[in-house]
């Protein structure tokens, strides 16, 4: 028996691959182009492990994955591969529609003739697992109930958006041949090798550097945070004994305006790796020109993964919080890695930095 995961060497994918090792010796095939957001270092822990082939490829790219799937056979395919990053799907949505939307309908056409040639019994066994987000259903008001996997999707992003097409794309393919497919909607995640593009290894990155923490709007947007290590186990199990052709969400019961997250993170900080001045980190806090278009408040309802399959976080937020500063205190050349010359355009693009010095951050009185 093998499993086939696409993305598996980015920060969801890499932390299930490693996951998956720490409970089962069934092979996995990891299918990753290694964009920038995708790392061999974060798999380095399975370095000799014979049981995890790593293959750099595209997922959309037919003739690779039907030569993958003819060699490895697969009981179940685990889709993480995306464009993940909702500032960069603003500045540039042609990838993501690339990636999301064409490249998981070409996954899915391999899939579904590789799946059309099993035999009986192989067919009922099958699994294609699709990774996706809450932000597929848009922005909840304050007083609004949690997403339900019944909400409409509205999305309101290129990359909501994309993630909610593709979504469709998996729903058809088995309403319409028989794929056995099953979807999680998923909130935030934090956690161990999240690449420092987004807001929580950001802040922890860039107050350690000395740079400004850059707090979209007021800060007062609510995300439900999960630790990445309980998505991981959600997966697991959903894949273990989901209902084919159900969806599930998956949350942490976290919510959280940013505002709050940031100084949280700064908080620990101050405990773990105080300033060399002993000034409290809060004070890099810097109210920057708001995320367009930025969803106000995602909550997910995490009750049907816990009533059906029994499913519930490991983690609460100040405990996975609190290992996830003190992995990125104990992991500064990981960081430094993947501070490339990439690394360092995109933060210029975005916050208006340049060669690591500041130059004017667009700054808004809150
Ligand atoms: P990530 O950006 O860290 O990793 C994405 C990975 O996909 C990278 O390793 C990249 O190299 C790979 N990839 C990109 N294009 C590819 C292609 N064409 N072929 C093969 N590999 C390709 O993303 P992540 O945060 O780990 O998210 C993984 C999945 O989970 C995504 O589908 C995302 O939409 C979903 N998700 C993320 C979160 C979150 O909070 N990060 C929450 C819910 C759902
Ligand atoms: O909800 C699940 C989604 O969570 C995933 O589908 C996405 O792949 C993932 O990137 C994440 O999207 P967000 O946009 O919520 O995550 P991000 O870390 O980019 O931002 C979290 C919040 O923090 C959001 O309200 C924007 C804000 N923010 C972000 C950055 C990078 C800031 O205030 N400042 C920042 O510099």
């Amino acid at each position: 028996m093998t499993i086939l995961v696409t993305g598996g060497a980015g920060f969801i994918g890499s932390n299930f691959v490693l996951d998956w090792f720490e409970g089962s010796t069934e092979p996995v095939v990891n299918l990753d182009k290694l964009t920038y957001a995708g790392n061999l270092q974060n798999l380095a822990a399975l370095e000799g492990n014979p049981n995890h082939h790593f293959v750099q490829g595209d997922f959309g790219d037919a003739a690779l994955v039907a030569q993958l799937l003819a060699q490895y056979q697969p009981r179940a395919i685990v889709n993480f591969a995306a464009e993940s990053h909702v500032d960069r799907s603003i500045h540039g949505p042609a990838d993501f529609i690339h990636t999301n939307i064409v490249g998981t309908f070409n996954l899915l056409e391999c899939v579904r003739s590789y799946w059309g040639a099993m035999d009986a019994t192989g067919k009922e066994a099958f699994r294609f697992l699709h990774v996706s987000t809450d932000e597929v259903y848009g922005s909840l008001a304050k007083d609004d109930p949690a997403f339900t996997e019944h909400h409409r999707y509205e999305p309101n992003s290129p990359y909501s958006a994309s993630k909610a097409a593709s979504d469709h794309l998996v729903r058809a393919y088995h309403h319409t041949y028989g794929l056995p497919v099953l979807t999680t909607n998923c909130s935030n995640n934090y956690g161990p090798f999240h690449f420092p593009e987004k807001l929580i290894p950001l802040m922890i990155v860039n107050a350690q550097a000395g740079k400004p923490l850059p707090v979209y709007g007021d800060g007062q947007q609510i995300r439900d945070w999960l630790y990445v290590k309980d998505h991981c186990s959600a997966i697991r199990r959903v894949l273990q004994a989901g209902t084919v052709g159900e969806v599930y969400n998956v949350g942490g019961w976290n919510e959280k305006p940013n505002l709050e997250i940031v100084h949280t993170v700064c908080a620990l900080l101050d405990e773990l790796k105080p300033r060399a001045d002993g000034k409290p980190y809060q004070e890099q806090i810097t109210y920057v020109t708001d995320r367009p278009g930025h969803d106000r408040r995602y909550a997910i309802d995490a009750r049907k993964l816990e009533q059906e399959l029994g499913w519930k976080p490991a983690e609460t937020f100040e405990t996975g919080i609190r290992k996830t500063v003190q992995w990125y205190l104990d992991n500064p050349e990981w960081v430094r890695n993947v501070q490339s010359g990439g690394y360092r355009d995109w933060i210029g693009k975005q916050y208006g930095e340049h060669s690591g010095e500041h130059k004017a951050l667009d700054k808004v009185a809150v």
